[in-house]
């Protein structure tokens, strides 16, 4: 039943798709629906009455959640005006896990405080059979010296090389803001944010599905990871513009056997329990307390893999690490 429509992006209203999607079927649900501010979509009024609105969003969260699985995740991105609803109607069929705060400044507006982040809220179906990975990103570092940014207290000798465990503060990843970037489309999200969802919550294999796929973002992202996707739109140009994008990319965001996100040529985003098997393939310093200037930097293909003694980088082994796709 659910054969037909993987791998594929679909054209249609979601909420009539959704029903034909069977109950606890889908590993992962993600939605980025309008946020009723007037975007300039092609085939859709974003200016919906503000009751009408959020009776429209209970009606796919509903579907969201009936689909996915008792292991699964559902997330959804909006302004925080928006999620503060749904948090209401989301808590009474699914167990809460985070409001992940995606920090996206803005250019001045209003009178109030300035808005900084977007939401992504972060839901399991049910809590005692959640699939969850614990993810980790890269230290961060001064962008000449490599050195960390931050004191650690001291602490540094107990840091894990790689970088810490992945708050619910994500700053690392930016809006997308060139054009040269972008598709013809008012709000495409950055493929690295879809990624670390991905890690997240899923293994390989799994089944992620966005009822408002726009640019295709998230089939992006499922299928570098090796994971199955589903994607909804009501517009057929933006159905074409996910295709496209789907045809840019493969199934190859990995060193050896372990998928991780990469992002302008460096890891992104790795889940913890990989990490073993990742740093099998690199020369981890012995001497942790140089971990300031020692970066375990794992590296995309076009870089040089035996690199010219520097402090700043770990040396890695010689692996082949394949290339991962652009991103
Ligand atoms: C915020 S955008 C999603 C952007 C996407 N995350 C990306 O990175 O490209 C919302 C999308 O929902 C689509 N849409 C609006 N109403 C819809 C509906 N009833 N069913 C399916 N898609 C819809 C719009 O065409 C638009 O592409």
């Amino acid at each position: 039943m659910l054969k037909k429509y993987l791998n594929r992006i679909i054209t249609g209203d979601c909420l009539s798709l959704l029903q034909k999607i069977p109950n606890d079927s889908i590993d992962v649900t993600f939605a980025d629906p309008p946020f009723n501010l007037k975007k300039k979509y092609n085939g859709y009024q974003d200016n919906l009455e503000f009751k009408d609105y959020l009776d429209w969003c209970d009606k796919w969260i509903g579907e969201m959640i009936r689909i996915t699985k008792p292991s699964g995740s559902i997330l959804v991105h909006n302004i925080p005006k928006w999620l503060s609803f749904y948090t209401r109607f989301l808590n009474e069929y699914a167990d809460f896990k985070h409001w992940i705060a995606w920090h996206a400044p803005t250019s001045p507006m209003g009178k109030s405080l300035q808005p900084g982040h977007y939401g992504i809220l972060f839901y399991v179906k049910d809590l005692q059979q959640a699939k969850i990975n614990e993810i980790r990103m890269p230290h961060e570092r001064e962008r000449k010296s490599d050195y960390l940014r931050k004191d650690y207290g001291g602490k540094k000798a107990g840091l894990h090389p790689f970088g810490p465990l992945t708050s619910d503060v994500w700053t690392d990843i930016h809006r997308i803001k060139h054009n040269k970037y972008r598709d013809e489309h008012p709000c495409q999200l950055p493929v690295a944010l879809l990624e670390r969802l991905v890690l997240m919550t899923t293994d390989e294999g799994d089944v992620v599905l966005d009822p408002f796929v726009g640019t295709g973002t998230t089939a992006v992202a499922a299928k570098k990871l090796g994971r199955n996707y589903i994607g909804f739109d009501l517009d057929g140009d933006y159905k074409e513009i996910s295709e496209n994008n789907l045809k840019k990319v493969k199934a190859d965001s990995h060193i050896g056997k372990t998928w991780v996100s990469f992002h302008l040529g460096e890891v992104r985003t790795l889940r913890d329990k990989d990490w073993l098997n990742l740093s099998s393939h690199f020369e981890i310093p012995t001497n942790i307390k140089d971990i300031d200037f020692v970066k375990i930097k794992l590296e995309a293909k076009k870089t040089p893999l035996t690199l010219p003694f520097s402090r700043h980088r770990a040396r890695p082994k010689s692996i082949s690490i394949e290339k991962p796709g652009p991103n």
